[in-house]
């Protein structure tokens, strides 16, 4: 079987308004030394902060932003906390694909009665810049979307938090917004992930790759791409499928310790330029082999850029049936294989190619072989 399914997205009767991704939130076993890390690597900014010195007792988070891509990296202070816990069991990772909408106790108790397990109920969070309204529900493994409605409010981020001015500014590499954000779930957890997304969240399906589309001579993976009503958010959900070794969705699985957020595609309007400077800041990407871009234009046509600078950079270039798509994949930015970054840039293309993952699978089994994982 080899298909490549692509059905309409469509706003008439969008079960679940979304105005966009609100923020993510990772729990981290060090949120002062990843902060660090964001700002000089990927160029964002210290925007906000919470911490014993603003009144939060046992936990501290970091807000970071960049144009609108917002994350929080948030750690406890205490060993029996829950988010101390979530960090021993998991590692460093996403706990939070936060979702803004117009209307958070709407969004919420439409999600409950289509099916959604409640994680928070509605909680009003209020200060000098106006109310936050926030509820949240699960998603795979222990994931949680968190509902944010923030039309009454003027603050930096949310009652709780206090502004920050870092002593240094970094560079901002160029990153606009969130494109996408996958996650890995079990085998035979894809279906019922994307049933919920269709189903509770009112989601279309974009487009499927089965095992055909995904496969390289030793590992196999199956993926369908999620997108809610105005396309502004896109959730790719990946499972294991059999070969000959190890899938690199196995390997997650097992270092995750269940289902997580793999990774957060970061759109760009210049990819050239935000992947230059993010080699220079010391972001490692995946190596992508020379022979890559000996026939890649036959398969995607004239594109915009030279294609000597895409190979100097190991960016991919793939297609679909509206324009084409520029992409790269960070190395995972844990110490376990587990979170990694793309940065893309779209050219016309809104949803996905399958050109480039046979390219991207094989330059992680490469990195899969030198950590024995394979
Ligand atoms: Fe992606």
């Amino acid at each position: 079987m080899d298909t490549l399914t692509k059905e309409k997205t469509g706003i008439e009767n969008d079960l679940m308004p979304l105005l966009g991704t609100d923020y993510v939130e990772f729990y981290v076993g060090n949120a002062k030394q990843a902060a660090i890390y964001y700002q000089a690597a990927f160029g964002f900014q210290w925007v906000a902060y919470r911490g014993p010195e603003t009144g939060s007792r046992d936990v501290v988070s970091y807000v970071l932003q960049q144009d609108k891509v917002r994350f929080v990296l948030t750690a406890a202070l205490d060993p029996e906390h829950e988010i101390a816990q979530h960090v021993a069991l998991h590692g460093d990772g996403v706990k939070v694909l936060a979702l803004w909408v117009d209307d958070a106790e709407k969004s919420y108790n439409d999600a409950l009665s289509r099916g959604a397990e409640s994680a928070r109920t509605l909680e009003t969070l209020t200060d000098d810049d106006g109310e936050i309204k926030t509820a949240a529900i699960h998603t795979y493994g222990e994931t949680l979307h968190v509902f944010v409605e923030r039309k009454n409010y003027n603050g930096v981020f949310m009652p709780g938090f206090a502004a920050r001015t870092p002593n240094k500014r970094y560079p901002e590499v160029g990153l606009r917004f969130v494109d996408h954000c996958v996650g890995n779930v079990e085998l035979g957890g894809m279906n019922k992930w994307v049933k919920f997304y269709q189903e509770v969240m009112g989601f279309n399906l974009l487009i499927t790759f089965d095992d055909k589309d995904i496969s390289t001579k030793y590992t196999a993976l199956m993926s369908k791409v999620v997108s809610n009503g105005n396309g502004w958010v896109k959730f790719p959900i990946n499972e294991p499928a059999r070969g000959l070794k190890k899938s690199q969705i196995e390997e997650y699985l097992d270092f995750y310790k269940g289902a997580g957020v793999q990774h957060i595609a970061l759109a760009t309007n210049d990819i050239i330029s935000t992947v230059s400077q993010l080699r220079e800041n010391g972001v490692d990407f995946l190596y992508v082999p020379d022979n890559y871009y000996e026939d890649v234009l036959d398969r995607v046509g004239e594109i915009d850029e030279d294609i000597k600078d895409l190979q100097k950079l190991n960016i991919l270039v793939d297609r679909d049936d509206e324009g084409y798509l520029l992409q790269i994949f960070t190395k995972p930015v844990e110490d376990r294989p587990t979170v990694f970054y793309e940065i893309i840039q779209r050219k016309g293309a809104k949803s996905f190619g399958k050109g480039n993952f046979k390219a991207l699978f094989e330059a992680i089994e490469r990195e899969q072989a030198l950590r024995g994982t394979l």
